[in-house]
């Protein structure tokens, strides 16, 4: 069997409508969406990058343009069109490249994976955007795997498959290693392993100022710690050790839901995240609603993933009693099963916004019918693709840093919390307002709720948050400043927070 899947099960075709930019003069670049201004400090950037790495820079109208500034984005609303792209394959190159951007002061933006999904996010127009494919090797020791910002999941559990062991990491096959890793980083087994931040044994990190240095438990431990969700705003990941575990067989399950179900559905849930266990098997998974406005017909669906041999799989007891109208258990590898679960990108432009809380099965009920109705307020939108996705936080999850000496960003205290997301997919940039404003809105009411009944949380998770969403607010106000400190003595010039586009910023 084959899925295609995004956030949800589907199946669709790709229809790519592309044209490449191409220069017009000297300044400028003409793209399908107008004009893209180039200043002179990015004219300066993309002049001293060809100069000392002609063959790793790809210009507009060139072949490679439009696969590094397109093709490896998953949300289409995230194609930018870069003054230049440049590739480097050590991480030295990314060092002269960092010290090129400072001394011209242009404006630059990182990619590895591609799947962020707001426009700014991981691109840019007319600066400069260092695409990571290029390092892409990977050594596997004993315990642990040396991995390039330039892989993906997929590519780490295929390398460790033949030695039975696995690493922390996306539950999709394309997903970036670097994005993932430096935001925190959802698997199947964060119950028992936590996050994939808390399984980085140690980072090789550009600095602002180009230098290049290794951050782990003895080195740099301050650095080491506020890469541990902290985002891009310490420097480019040139290569992440990960720890492994040995996992040979996982069992894993796919179960489909009708709407009849979804009560029972929503408390296994809630139950799977209130689950509080010293020494837990590792289990877990993601649940996705799908709504069709044509057919009016929604479906839940559970992917779920438990380490080793157990038929049917034990930890998905309260899912497997509630009836089903599609039950695939299966005994296989973290590759295998990884091979299956591709995001295509460049499907649709897609919105995430969520918010945290309690676990409570009947006010996710109410969302849930909250969402539904309002879907239909936005029904005309051409290519609509609305899905409801839940995450849980378990406490053992975060009992994993809180326990291993070193913690990370988030600080959260060893309690359950379930992430309710909107993820909202499209086709037409005319609907970007609309749309945008409508998840944004929609979420902050249902969370207002929340708030009053007492049962919110306001952390918020970077991989699932809309670029309108803030996740500094949600962690601990003294982790935030502390992550100011370590940014004023690693980068006091603050390269990453003036120059570098990306997601989640610290702010000046
Ligand atoms: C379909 C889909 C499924 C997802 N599933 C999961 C999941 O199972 N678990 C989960 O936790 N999250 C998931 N996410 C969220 C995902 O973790 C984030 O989108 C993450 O940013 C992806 O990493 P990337 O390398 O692909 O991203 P990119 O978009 O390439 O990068 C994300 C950010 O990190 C910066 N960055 C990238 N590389 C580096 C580097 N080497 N050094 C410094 N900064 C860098 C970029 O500039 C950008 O700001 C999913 C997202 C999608 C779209
Ligand atoms: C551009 O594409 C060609 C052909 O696929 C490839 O050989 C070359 O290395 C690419 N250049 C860069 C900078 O990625
Ligand atoms: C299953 O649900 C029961 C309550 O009905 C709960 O006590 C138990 O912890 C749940 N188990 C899992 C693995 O979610
Ligand atoms: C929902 O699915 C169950 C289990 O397959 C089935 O018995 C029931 O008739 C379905 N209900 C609807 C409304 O389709
Ligand atoms: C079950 O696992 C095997 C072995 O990994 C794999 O070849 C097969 O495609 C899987 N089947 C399903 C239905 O997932
Ligand atoms: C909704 O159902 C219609 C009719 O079956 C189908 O053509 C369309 O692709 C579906 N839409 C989504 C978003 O799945
Ligand atoms: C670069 O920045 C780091 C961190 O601030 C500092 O320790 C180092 O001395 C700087 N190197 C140079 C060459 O300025």
């Amino acid at each position: 069997m084959k899925l295609l899947l995004f956030t949800g099960v589907s199946l669709w075709s790709l229809a790519s409508a592309r044209s490449s930019a191409s220069v017009v003069q000297t300044g400028s670049i003409s793209t399908p969406a107008g004009t893209v201004e180039i200043t002179k400090e990015e004219q300066c950037a993309c002049r001293e990058l060809r100069a000392s790495f002609a063959k790793n820079v790809i210009l507009p109208g060139q072949a490679n343009y439009t696969e590094q500034t397109k093709d490896y984005y998953w949300d289409v609303r995230a194609d930018l069109s870069p003054a230049c792209v440049f590739v480097p394959e050590t991480a030295d190159a990314v060092a002269s490249a960092i010290e090129i951007f400072s001394s011209c002061n242009a404006q630059f933006a990182v990619r590895g994976g591609g799947h962020m999904n707001y426009p700014g996010s991981n691109n840019i127009d007319g600066g400069v955007l260092v695409a990571l494919s290029s390092l892409n090797s990977y050594t596997v020791n004993k315990d642990s795997i040396d991995v390039g910002p330039g892989l993906n999941w997929y590519n780490v559990y295929t390398a460790l498959e033949s030695h039975g062991r696995v690493a922390i990491g996306g539950r999709m096959k394309t997903i970036g290693v670097p994005g993932l890793t430096l935001i925190g980083g959802f698997h199947y087994f964060n119950n028992k392993y936590g996050y994939a931040m808390d399984n980085v044994l140690s980072y090789d990190v550009v600095l602002g100022n180009g230098t290049q240095v290794t951050a782990a438990k003895d080195s740099h431990p301050d650095l080491f710690w506020a890469l541990k969700g902290g985002a891009n705003n310490y420097g480019v990941v040139t290569k992440f050790t990960l720890k492994t575990y040995s996992v040979p067989k996982v069992t894993s399950t796919i179960q489909m839901f009708n709407e009849s179900a979804f009560p029972q559905f929503f408390d296994a849930m809630c139950h799977s995240a209130m689950v509080d266990e010293e020494d837990p098997t590792a289990a877990g998974m993601i649940a996705t609603v799908s709504y069709n406005v044509t057919t009016k017909v929604a479906s839940a669906s559970l992917l779920g993933v438990q380490e080793g041999v157990s038929m049917p799989p034990s930890k998905f007891a309260n899912f497997s009693s509630i009836p089903a109208t599609m039950r695939i258990n299966n005994v296989t590898t973290m590759g295998q099963w990884s091979s299956e679960l591709d995001s295509p990108k460049q499907m649709f432009r897609v919105m995430f916004s969520h918010k945290t809380m309690k676990p409570d099965s009947e006010t996710i009920l109410s969302i849930y019918k909250a969402w539904k109705a309002a879907v239909e307020q936005i029904s005309d939108v051409e290519g609509l693709y609305p899905t409801f996705v839940l995450n849980e936080i378990t406490p053992s999850s975060l009992r994993v840093a809180n326990t291993n000496g070193v913690g990370n960003v988030w600080g959260l205290k060893a309690e359950p919390l379930m992430i309710w997301q909107f993820s909202t997919g499209w086709a037409l940039s005319q609907d970007d307002l609309r749309v945008e404003a409508w998840s944004q809105q929609l979420t902050e009411r249902l969370h207002a709720i929340n708030q009053e009944k007492g049962i919110a949380s306001e952390f918020v998770y970077m991989g699932d948050a809309g670029g309108w969403q803030d996740p500094f607010v949600g962690f601990p106000a003294e982790n935030v400043n502390r992550m100011r400190d370590i940014r004023a003595a690693y980068d006091p010039s603050k390269t990453f927070s003036r120059l570098n586009w990306g997601g989640f910023k610290l702010g000046m």
